[in-house]
C-alpha cells in the first residue's frame, strides 16, 4: 500500500462511540494503524467498539469523557505527558443537535448546553492537546462543523450559532497554523447517524430526509479522504454543496426556500418550528 502520512499516527478522535467519530476512527485504527484514544460518554458504546475491532482492539484507547468538562481534559493530557505518550493529531467530532424548534421557544440552557459540546469543546480540547501535539512532526486538527454554518436552517438556531462559531474559530487557525500544523475544518450536509436521537419522531421513517440524507459510512468515507488528502475546508454532501452555493448568491432566497421545503413537508419532525 501507498505511504500515507496517516500510518501509525496517534489520534485523540472525540465523539467516537458513535456515528461520524466512529466511523473515522475504525479507518484510522484499521487501514493505518493509527492508536487512536477514542473519547466518548457511553462506556457501554466503547466497549462494543472495541470489540467490534477484533485484532486492532490494541490500537483502541477508550477514553470515558464529558467533552465539555475542563478539569477531564486537564487530567487526559497530563497523564499523557507524565507516560510520556505523543499524539499527531486530533479530531474533534462530539456533538449534538437539539430538537428542531422555534427559536424564542428553545430555553437558554440548550444554547449554553450546545455551546458547550459542539464549540467550547473544541477549544478545550485544542488547548490542552497542543502542546502535546506540536511536538509531532506532523500535528493535525481537524474540527468537525456542519453544512448548517453555511446556511442557517429554520428550527436549528443553537446548533447552527455553535457551527457557525466552530467554523469562525477553525477557519482563524488554519491561516494562523499553516506551515505548523495541518488544520481542517469539516462541514458535513446531513448523514444518517444517531444525532438525531432527540427529535420528536424517528428520522428513519421520513422520506425527505432519507432523500436529503447520505449514509453514515458515506460521510465517513468522504471525510476520511478529505483528511487523507489534507484538505483544510471540507463541504461534504449534495445538500451542503447547494446550501453553500445558493446561499452565497441568494442569501434571502434560499433561507425561504429551506423555510418553505420544510414546511410543506408537514413532517412530525419540523412540528415544533411551524405550529
Ligand atoms: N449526522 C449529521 O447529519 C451531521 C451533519 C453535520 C455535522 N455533523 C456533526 O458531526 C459530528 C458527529 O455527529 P454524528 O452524526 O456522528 O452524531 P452521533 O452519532 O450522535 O455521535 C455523536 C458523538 O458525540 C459524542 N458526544 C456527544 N456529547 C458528548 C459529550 N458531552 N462528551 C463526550 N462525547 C460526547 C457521543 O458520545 P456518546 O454516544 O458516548 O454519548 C457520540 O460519540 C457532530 O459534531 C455533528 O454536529 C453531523
Amino acid at each position: 500500500m501507498k505511504k500515507c502520512w496517516l500510518d501509525k499516527k496517534a489520534f485523540v478522535v472525540t465523539g467516537a462511540s458513535s456515528g461520524l467519530g466512529k466511523g473515522i476512527a475504525e479507518k484510522l485504527i484499521k487501514i493505518h494503524g493509527c492508536t487512536v484514544y477514542a473519547i466518548g460518554r457511553s462506556e457501554e458504546k466503547l466497549r462494543a467498539f472495541s470489540e467490534q475491532l477484533g485484532d486492532s482492539a490494541s490500537l483502541f484507547i477508550p477514553v470515558k469523557m464529558d467533552v465539555s468538562d475542563s478539569a477531564a481534559w486537564e487530567a487526559f493530557t497530563n497523564e499523557l505527558k507524565t507516560s510520556g505518550k505523543s499524539v499527531d493529531g486530533l479530531i474533534n467530532c462530539a456533538g449534538i443537535f437539539p430538537p428542531f424548534n422555534r427559536t424564542l421557544n428553545v430555553p437558554e440552557d440548550t444554547f449554553r448546553q450546545v455551546m458547550e459540546v459542539d464549540y467550547f469543546a473544541c477549544i478545550k480540547a485544542i488547548n490542552a492537546l497542543y502542546p502535546i501535539l506540536s511536538a509531532s512532526p506532523c500535528p493535525a486538527i481537524i474540527n468537525v462543523g456542519s453544512a448548517s454554518s453555511l446556511a442557517t436552517i429554520v428550527g436549528t438556531s443553537a446548533y447552527s450559532a455553535a457551527k457557525s462559531a466552530i467554523k469562525a474559530y477553525t477557519e482563524a487557525l488554519i491561516y494562523e497554523q499553516k506551515g505548523k500544523a495541518y488544520v481542517a475544518l469539516v462541514m458535513p450536509g446531513f448523514a444518517r447517524t444517531e444525532i438525531f436521537r432527540s427529535q420528536n419522531s424517528t428520522i428513519d421513517s421520513n422520506k425527505l430526509f432519507v432523500m436529503m440524507s447520505m449514509p453514515a459510512e458515506r460521510m465517513v468515507n468522504k471525510i476520511y479522504r478529505g483528511i487523507k488528502r489534507k484538505r483544510t475546508r471540507m463541504v461534504l454532501g449534495a445538500d451542503a454543496k447547494a446550501m453553500c452555493f445558493f446561499y452565497r448568491l441568494f442569501p434571502r432566497l434560499t433561507m425561504a426556500a429551506i423555510k418553505g421545503v420544510l414546511k410543506k413537508s408537514n413532517m412530525k419532525l419540523f412540528e415544533d418550528v411551524f405550529k
